[in-house]
């Protein structure tokens, strides 16, 4: 019993470091800095992954984002949601955006 439980501990965890690192934490800052934004009954809109599809994804992150989001201050820390987050941060939200987006394998509502 001691041994199963060791090796499903051991499975576990190879599994959870082989995920790259920004499938971790693409989910949790989208959590932090978009759907404190945007979650049910936000004024500013209601968005989740599933919300567009990845044409629309990329078409936001390429075209729009940098203008609609200039002066948007995160609404827990005060600083500006672009000098909260690093380029990778950002690339990391992207990703999990894209990969959950309505036409994807995995649609996501993030909770
Ligand atoms: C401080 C609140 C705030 C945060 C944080 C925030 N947004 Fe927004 N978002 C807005 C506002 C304000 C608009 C402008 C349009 C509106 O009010 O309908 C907007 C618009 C949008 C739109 C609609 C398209 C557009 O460009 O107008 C999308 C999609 C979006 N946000 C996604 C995100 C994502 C992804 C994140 C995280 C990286 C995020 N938002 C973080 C406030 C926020």
């Amino acid at each position: 019993m001691r041994c199963a439980k060791i090796i499903f501990l051991i499975l576990t965890s190879a599994v959870l470091l082989a995920l790259p690192a920004s499938a971790q934490d693409g989910k949790a800052l989208y959590r932090n800095n978009c759907k404190v934004c945007h979650d049910k009954g936000s004024l500013h809109k209601q968005y989740a992954p599933m919300t567009l599809t990845q044409a629309q994804w990329r078409k936001f992150y390429s075209a729009k984002l940098a203008a609609s989001h200039a002066t948007v201050v995160h609404p827990n820390t005060g600083k500006k949601l672009f000098e909260s987050l690093t380029p990778e941060q950002m690339k990391a939200i992207q990703r999990f955006c894209i990969d959950h987006a309505a036409d994807s394998e995995a649609p996501a509502t993030c909770g």
